[in-house]
């Protein structure tokens, strides 16, 4: 079973549906909400709503590790995370979803490894290649038949939030070789690889990054909602042709 991570403009599944919903205590608390099982075209996935529901979690109050440990107890093919980023790279105009295959880790403070506390050995996951390649290329299949084709390949940001960047600080970002910025891949992406679950990042360009193109002087915030919406569309449809088994 595919399991989905919901983000900004994608709390719930429009071409889902609904069997059940389990709510699911963790060792680590409690996740952004309940579990929603159902089926999309046939296939079963359960979905989490990164934010909550509601929408009321910042990137920096999300129960990363409650989340992943919930789904991870589901027996799971991979983790496809759905996330708005802002576009540094030229070709990462609003609108445009993005496959990232690297990501870098500007977070601070957040509860990022199962991997502590008293009586855990300490353990040194790898991580070099920080995303499931046979999810990313599922992701980049299923949309194969989009207009506008999927982009396959960059480099992730993910900053602290949940104020948005300064142009300076993504102009220090893109020199780290940056591609796009976003603020909920990590730790999300690392604790699945330290619960060995299959996970990679369908990304949705929502706004030029802060400095780049008509984010000059600030980023237009209503016009990215808008543009996270049409592009949800498309995710539907990704997502409604994804099924099978991949490996970590
Ligand atoms: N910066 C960080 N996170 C984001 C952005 C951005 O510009 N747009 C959407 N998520």
């Amino acid at each position: 079973m595919l399991a989905i991570i919901g983000g900004t403009g994608l709390t719930k599944l429009a071409n889902l549906s609904i069997t059940r919903r389990q709510v699911v205590r963790t060792p680590y608390g409690d996740p952004s909400g309940a579990l929603t099982f159902g089926e999309i075209n046939g296939h079963d996935v359960v979905f989490l709503a990164r934010h909550g529901y509601g929408h009321t979690l910042s990137p920096h109050e999300i129960n990363y590790r409650a989340n992943l440990w919930a789904l991870a107890q589901q027996q799971l093919t991979g983790i496809v995370g759905v996330a708005s980023v802002g576009g540094i790279r030229a070709d990462l105009a609003p609108g445009k979803l993005i496959v990232p295959d690297q990501i870098i880790d500007y977070t601070w403070g957040r509860k990022h490894t199962y991997f502590e506390g008293v009586g855990k050995s300490v353990t040194h996951i790898d991580f070099t290649q920080p995303f499931s390649s046979s999810l990313r290329e599922m992701i980049l299949s299923a949309s194969i038949s989009l207009v506008d084709p999927v982009l396959d390949g960059g480099v992730y940001a993910c900053t602290q939030g949940p104020r948005l960047e300064t142009a300076a600080e993504i102009r220090r970002i893109e020199n780290d070789g940056a591609d796009m910025v976003g603020m909920s891949g990590m730790p999300e992406a690392c604790l699945a690889r330290e619960l060995g679950v299959p996970y990679a990042i369908l990304a949705v360009v929502a706004n030029w990054a802060a400095g780049k193109n008509d984010s000059t002087q600030k980023i237009h915030l209503h016009a990215a909602n808008e543009v996270v919406a049409i592009a949800m569309q498309k995710v539907h449809k990704i997502l409604e042709c994804m099924s099978g088994v991949c490996a970590v």
